[in-house]
């Protein structure tokens, strides 16, 4: 048995997951609990540790087993001072991350963008697995994205490295405005909290679409209604697959990677999204970016941030 263990800690905006690693990424165990935004910062920050002690603790080993902590979080992270610059939907703008958890936990601590850390994951155990150059997007309720060279992620100057979901990438004439303030961004169309809004404007304009008998109006129930043949819930999806294609044949005459791969909770629509992506990046992709290059659907779901965070230390 090995006594060298990372913890890989996943925050979001709903739950806090913690998964305990060995030296090859494998999860030995996990803890979840809620993140519990609305109790505020130190809330936040006390339940961070306390489900860091729990994951190891329910797992039957020692803390002192535990090499080092690595986290992701989204939101615009200084991964080099170790610094939560922004964070949307956390109540963790401006908090010295690193160093707070280094020293309630007394571990060796890296932070990262969210979708970095989850593109990291699926590189060492996932879709990315033996593949040196790779781009993961996470479709979820914000479009993050990661991108991985050479085996080792892009952070960039200041961390803003794969944020792909900010490409501006619709025309001005069809563009609305992003959370990030800017207008016509990847995520206002390949998000699903874009591809509902599209929905929403869709039946408000009085389209004739069974999206007007679902319960609920999410980005399920949008590729449900397409898959069933609605020509709304098709035009819509085919918008998003569109865009991501689009972005994807300007990330290939930049990075040139050998596989995307796409994740989050939007791309459980499976194939039906992913053949549509293809079609898109196949039709503006520059012939010599494309040849050999393949789209596929992450590998490991929910796991991947907190595989990923734990890549973060195990290079330590
Ligand atoms: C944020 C990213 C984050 C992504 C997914 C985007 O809106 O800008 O930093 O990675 O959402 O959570």
């Amino acid at each position: 048995m090995t006594d060298k263990w990372y913890l890989g800690i996943d925050i979001g905006g709903t739950s806090i997951k913690v998964g305990l690693c060995d030296v090859d990424g494998a999860l030995a165990h996990t803890y979840e609990g809620p993140t519990e935004t609305d109790r505020g910062r130190e809330c936040v920050l006390d339940n961070i540790a306390a489900y860091a002690r729990r994951c190891v603790e329910e797992a039957g080993m020692d803390w002192g087993q535990i090499r080092g902590v690595g986290v992701g979080i989204p939101g615009q992270i200084d991964a080099v001072r170790g610094v939560v610059e922004f964070a949307a939907n956390l109540p963790l703008s401006g908090v010295r991350l690193k160093d707070h958890l280094e020293k309630v936990l007394g571990k060796p601590v890296r932070i990262g963008n969210d979708a970095n850390v989850a593109a990291l994951g699926e590189a060492l155990s996932g879709a990315g697995r033996g593949a040196a150059n790779s781009v993961t997007y996470t479709l979820g309720t914000g479009v993050g994205g990661g991108i991985v060279v050479n085996g080792r992620v892009v952070d960039g100057f200041s961390g803003m490295g794969g944020e792909l979901g900010h490409m501006t990438i619709v025309p001005d004439s069809e563009a609305v405005r992003c959370g990030c303030g800017r207008i016509g961004c990847l995520e206002t169309v390949a998000s699903a909290t874009g591809i509902v809004r599209m929905a929403r404007e869709a039946l408000e304009q009085g389209v004739r679409t069974t999206l007007s008998e679902a319960g609920a109006l999410t980005a399920k129930a949008v590729f449900d209604a397409a898959k069933a043949g609605d020509d709304t819930a098709r035009r819509i999806v085919d918008r998003a697959a569109h865009y991501l294609g689009l972005s994807m044949a300007q990330v290939a005459v930049i990075v040139n990677p050998e596989r995307f791969i796409v994740g989050g909770g939007v791309a459980a629509a499976g194939e039906f999204l992913l053949e549509r992506v293809r079609k898109s990046f196949r039709a503006h992709a520059l012939d010599r970016a494309r040849e050999g290059v393949v789209i596929v659907a992450a590998e490991l779901g929910n796991c991947a941030g907190m595989i990923g965070a734990a890549g973060l230390v195990r290079d330590l």
